[in-house]
């Protein structure tokens, strides 16, 4: 059966197509994606109507592309994001699957985003035990267990204020070093001490929700650390602040992860979401799944960040669970929960 998935959620319009076999196995046959990330440097953040104009424009090229990839004139289901993401982005995302399904005479998926994040995991490493994921991008920071991908994903914990990628992009801003800053602040940190500042580590007291996550504490920490150095006309040591902010977020949210792990007694924890290409949440992430004897499961950065053949991945194992598919008048939901 061959799968299409659409993704459309944030600032990048993605169209994947992937092979479901009669014995569960999912194949990726095409993963285009056309970005916007460009279009919104100067902004400093992803402003939504340009990114829904970017959707509007790529959307059809992008279909076009992915099917001669895969080689196929039209898929056997199409799948899209209706949440959680920014509304006039999903919109068109969902519009035109809708129209697509239709035209095939092809049923609709409607999934949700985060799901996608865990299922694209399977396309790298084969089918996926019950586990702990850790999703963290620009858009959210989001604690799972996944006992199966073709049922209800159930959320252990999420932030209570900014998403772990969006406090690198704010603090990277703050040390000058463009946007997206997240791989930016990872390179400068190469060069820095992480434990040179003792930057705030959200969340963590003994009474604090036990999976949530906060990352505005840090973030201001940043903040007054630089206020204080120009005050005081001292330069910035900005690899000492990358290295020790990365070292606060990476601490905080290795911990929940398996704390969770613990706690649930699972062996296999998944991390999904652009900001899982950060240097010290892999190492830190791999040093403490070790110790712990939880097997770690990263998929490669093409596929941690958003893209559609994530949603026809999840597809495939939501419509191999034997779910029903979603009437055409179904609706986006922007701030859908897992
Ligand atoms: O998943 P993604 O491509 O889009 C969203 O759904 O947000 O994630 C992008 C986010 C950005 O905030 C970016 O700064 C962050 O992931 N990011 C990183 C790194 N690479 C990307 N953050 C820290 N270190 C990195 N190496
Ligand atoms: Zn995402």
């Amino acid at each position: 059966m061959i799968v299409l998935g659409i993704e459309s959620s944030c600032d990048e319009t993605g169209v994947g197509i992937v092979d479901l076999a009669d014995d569960g196995t999912v194949t990726m046959l095409a993963d285009e994606v056309a970005s916007s990330v460009n279009e919104h440097a100067r902004f400093g953040g992803v402003v939504p109507e340009v990114a829904s104009r970017a959707h509007l424009e790529a959307i059809v090229p992008t279909m076009r592309r992915a099917r001669e990839t895969a080689g196929i004139d039209r898929p056997d289901a199409v799948c899209v994001t209706i949440g959680p993401g920014l509304a006039g982005a999903l919109l068109v995302g969902v519009s035109a699957a809708k129209a697509y399904a239709a035209a095939w005479d092809v049923p609709l998926y409607a999934l949700n985003h985060l799901g996608g994040h865990v299922a694209v995991d399977t396309l790298e490493h084969g089918p996926m035990p019950p586990c702990v994921a850790l999703l963290v991008s620009g858009g959210h920071t989001h604690l799972l267990r996944v006992d199966d991908l073709g049922s209800p994903i159930g959320e252990l914990g999420t932030t209570v204020d900014d998403a772990a990628g969006e406090a690198f992009d704010k603090v990277a801003r703050l040390l000058d070093l463009g946007y997206p800053g997240g791989p930016a602040l990872d390179a400068a940190a190469r060069d820095g001490d992480p434990t040179a500042i003792a930057f705030p580590r959200g969340m963590t007291g003994p009474r604090d929700a036990r999976y949530d996550f906060s990352f505005s504490g840090v973030k201001t920490a940043v903040a007054r650390f630089v206020e204080k150095c120009v005050r005081a006309g001292d330069p910035v040591p900005v690899a000492d602040v990358a290295a020790s902010f990365q070292e606060s977020v990476a601490d905080v949210l290795t911990l929940k992860a398996m704390r969770a792990c613990e706690d649930l007694d699972v062996d296999t924890l998944v991390l999904g979401g652009g900001a899982t290409a950060n240097s010290r949440i892999r190492s830190m992430a791999e040093e403490r799944c070790a110790a712990a004897g939880v097997t770690l499961r990263i998929p490669r950065p093409r596929l941690c960040t958003d893209n559609g053949v994530m949603i026809a991945t999840l597809g495939a194992h939501v419509i191999a669970g034997g779910t029903p598919p979603s009437t055409l008048s179904v609706a986006t939901d922007p701030g859908m929960s897992v």
